[in-house]
């Protein structure tokens, strides 16, 4: 899957030292997210043998993937030409860009399709936020919350990356923002008690684990509260979300600003 959220030669492969745990794990569990996993573990085997400081903090970092990173750059060669280092190490950025592109969050707005063209009047329209109380869960950069906090009594924005947990905050105190709270939190088990929010919110988050994040998502939202999926505009993606429909999730269309359907959804909460 390509996203050109970032162009890769302008990031150092030092970036993957700002990596979190979990995506580590996700990165070498899966392989990139590119199709060629033989190139990708020849190229991010080189760049880990051309750059040990990096090889040490993924395997520290995660150490239940420390055997895979050892067998990785155990059956990759090391390359003392700097062109061939460079190309391996472009190649092993681009293949987790979103990733990467989280290093960078104050690009994100510009960078990434789902943010750029995206209107706030279309979270709006979901449900009414006013004086609620607020749940985004993985907020990234803020898109949503920012959004929701015009309208609500208080916006939390859970997000298990540090660098967008920052960007976040940094906004927050540049802006005088006094009603948003950033917090870690993954979608399958929010640090929260149940029948927290009036409405649980999300947009390009759930779906690692259908079951458990709708479910998790349900319990921290009151009865009669609403839960929304808000993806933005990205043509990439854009189809019907039948884990939502099959789970009882209304589906709406508008016309994103791509010129095709969006489709976003929302459930109230019955307990
Ligand atoms: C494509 S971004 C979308 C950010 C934001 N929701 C928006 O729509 O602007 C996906 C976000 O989900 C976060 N994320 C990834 N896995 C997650 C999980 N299991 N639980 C919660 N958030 C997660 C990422 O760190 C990232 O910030």
């Amino acid at each position: 899957m390509v996203l050109d959220w970032i162009n890769p030669e302008d990031y150092s492969f030092n970036s993957f030292l700002l990596l979190e745990r979990f995506q580590i794990r996700f990165m070498m569990e899966s392989g990139g997210w590119r199709n060629e996993k033989a190139e990708w573990r020849r190229s991010i085997g080189v760049a880990m043998n051309a750059n040990p400081a990096v090889k040490w903090y993924l395997k520290e970092r995660c150490p239940e993937c420390a055997e895979l990173i050892n067998e990785i750059a155990a059956n990759a060669p090391m390359l003392t030409d700097a062109a061939e280092i460079r190309k391996a190490e472009i190649y092993a950025l681009a293949s987790v860009e979103d990733f990467v592109i989280y290093t960078t969050p104050e690009i994100m707005a510009e960078q990434c399709d789902f943010i750029r063209g995206w209107s706030k009047e279309r979270l709006v329209a979901l449900a009414d936020l006013t004086d609620k109380t607020v749940l985004d869960v993985g907020a990234g950069s803020g898109r949503l919350t920012f959004a929701a906090a015009e309208k609500a009594a208080w916006v939390y924005a859970s997000e298990p990356v540090g660098t967008l947990r920052e960007f976040m905050r940094q906004k927050i105190g540049r802006e005088g923002i006094k009603n948003v709270r950033v917090l870690d939190g993954f979608a399958a088990e929010l640090p929260f008690p149940d029948d927290t929010f009036d409405v649980v919110m999300s947009g390009h988050v759930v779906g690692d684990n259908w079951d458990n994040e709708v479910a998790e998502l349900a319990r921290v939202c009151k009865p009669g509260g609403w839960l929304l999926d808000c993806p933005g505009d990205s043509e990439r993606d854009m189809m019907p979300v039948v884990p939502l429909t099959s789970r009882g999730w209304e589906e709406i269309h508008y016309v994103g600003s791509f010129g095709k359907d969006v489709y976003i959804h929302r459930k109230q909460v019955g307990k």
